[in-house]
């Protein structure tokens, strides 16, 4: 049987705690609440594809905690297949997030999450035959990247996030699309400083030439699409919102690009529809929790998918 999306990538679950400031280096401040969600990057992925619809398997792994119980509980909810998922002795992914409205500060322990090893992605090759698209980010190890690629059939897309300095560039050519933001983009080039203007944003996924399209996310900036065939780089520009907690955008951000890619769309159009997809997110407490449906995307004039 057919999937839409396979995500390989991590497992979180998330302690967010809602904080008047980041603390200084030997500070110590009170959070003024605290919630415990599941979230990581690759779960929210997984989670925000489903809700647009998408047939879903995620290929991670989760501890023998009681963290586990309530992550797959979670993801089972949101329609997503966890066969594929390895129960690994220890503790679950763990996410501190220090959500200082709208923005948050994160700070990740793998925890079963280094269980995703090149080894586990040929052990489920199967699952990766048969998507029409896979999804990778870097909270899980990048040594599985290799065999990602080398599996998948279709689509193949990276958001290199969180930044994990510069990867091998014809690891990078290999995937069809690759979503930074604005910090990873320069942390992937091993640039000193990260690109500013749309022009420095655009030499930078040049310089990296994989041949890959890019899509830079570059917060209420927008972003930058920048094709691989050297076509013309198109700013998109974000929607006006109220955003109340960021955490999440760049997930349904990759989420709504290859749901829109799934459906044909040219790339631009599939940065507008995500656009839109994130936008609604920063609307919305958490992570996972605030992921949209496709009824809850607003309707904008010549962009309803
Ligand atoms: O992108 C948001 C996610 O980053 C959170 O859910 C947290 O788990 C971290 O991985
Ligand atoms: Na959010």
């Amino acid at each position: 049987q057919a999937l839409d999306v396979v995500v390989v990538g991590s497992i979180n679950v998330d302690l967010r705690l809602d904080v008047a400031a980041i603390p200084r280096s030997g500070e110590t401040i009170l959070a003024r609440g605290m919630q415990r969600a599941a979230g990581g990057k690759g779960a929210n992925q997984a989670a925000a594809a489903a809700r647009l619809g998408r047939r879903v398997a995620m290929v991670g792994a989760v501890g023998d905690d009681d963290a586990a119980a309530l992550v797959l509980r979670r993801l089972a909810a949101e329609g997503v297949d966890t066969a594929t998922v390895a129960r690994e002795p220890g503790s679950t992914g763990t996410a501190i997030v220090l959500w200082e409205r709208p923005e948050s500060t994160i700070v990740v322990h793998a925890g079963a999450n280094a269980a995703v090893t090149a080894e586990m992605v040929r052990e489920r090759a199967e699952t990766l035959r048969r998507a029409r698209a896979v999804l990778c980010q870097l909270e899980t190890p990048v040594e599985a990247l290799g065999a990602v690629v080398a599996t998948a059939p279709g689509l193949t897309i990276l958001n290199p996030a969180p930044a994990q300095g510069p990867l091998p560039h014809d690891l990078l050519a290999r995937f069809d699309l690759i979503v930074p933001n604005r910090f990873e983009l320069g942390n992937l080039a091993g640039a000193p400083d990260e690109p500013r203007t749309l022009a420095e944003v655009e030499a930078a996924a040049r310089s990296i030439g994989s041949g890959a399209d890019w899509v830079v996310t570059l917060g209420d900036d927008g972003s930058l699409v920048v094709p691989g065939d050297g076509g013309d780089a198109v700013h998109v520009p974000a929607l006006p919102v109220d955003a109340v907690d960021t955490t999440g955008a760049g997930d349904s951000f990759c989420a709504g690009l290859v749901d829109a890619l799934l459906d044909g769309a040219p790339l631009l159009e599939a940065a507008r529809w995500a656009t839109r997809v994130a936008a609604v997110t920063t609307t919305r407490h958490g992570a996972m929790d605030s992921l949209p449906r496709r009824d809850e995307i607003p309707e904008a004039a010549g962009a309803t998918r």
